[in-house]
């Protein structure tokens, strides 16, 4: 009988100050102060870390949520800083950081992501995401791109950073 060497890769999401639920915050025990909290990022990715999990995903939506309550605050710290911050402060795990294709420089992004490949032993990925919020575009004074041009421009930012 053969063996079954299948293994799973476990990866945590950093999406929300709270985590995926949106009432989680209202939850006993948590602590709402944790929200923007860098060193609770990285309490909770040198856990993930001790606890085997291969990577974790930071998320990027760069537009303010409003201060009403109404939604709970989510993917407030810029990704580059919070992954850059988290992979100094860990030792093995690696981090998928967020970066649109939209809004930003195919040069900077490439620059960035090098230098912190280089820093953390090639611990970070790159998710490379078009972006689609108009408001987001509107936060950035920009137009939303219409989906040709977005995957246009997509395919030529990605292309320009493999290089
Ligand atoms: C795996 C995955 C992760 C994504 N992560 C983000 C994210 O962190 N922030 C964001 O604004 N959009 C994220 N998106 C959404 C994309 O930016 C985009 O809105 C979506 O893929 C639809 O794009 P389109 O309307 O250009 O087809 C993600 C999409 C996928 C498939």
């Amino acid at each position: 009988m053969t063996e079954n060497k299948k293994q799973m890769l476990l990866g945590l999401g950093f999406t929300g100050a709270y985590g995926a639920n949106a009432k989680a915050w209202k939850s006993e025990g948590v602590n709402s102060n944790t929200y923007p909290d860098i060193k609770a990022d990285i309490r909770y990715a040198q856990l993930a870390e001790k606890g085997k999990f291969q990577f974790l995903f930071v998320g990027d939506f760069p537009g303010a949520v409003p201060d009403d309550n109404s939604h709970v605050p989510s993917m407030t710290l810029e990704p580059i800083i919070t992954s850059t911050t988290i992979l100094q402060q860990t030792k093995h795990i690696g981090v998928a950081s967020t970066v649109h294709t939209q809004w930003n420089f195919p040069y900077t992004v490439a620059r960035q992501f090098k230098g912190i490949d280089l820093m953390s032993g090639g611990r970070i990925a790159w998710n490379a995401v078009t972006g689609s919020s108009p408001k987001v575009a509107e936060h950035l004074g920009v137009n939303l791109m219409d989906s040709k041009s977005r995957y246009e421009n997509h395919y030529e930012f990605v292309e320009f950073i493999l290089k």
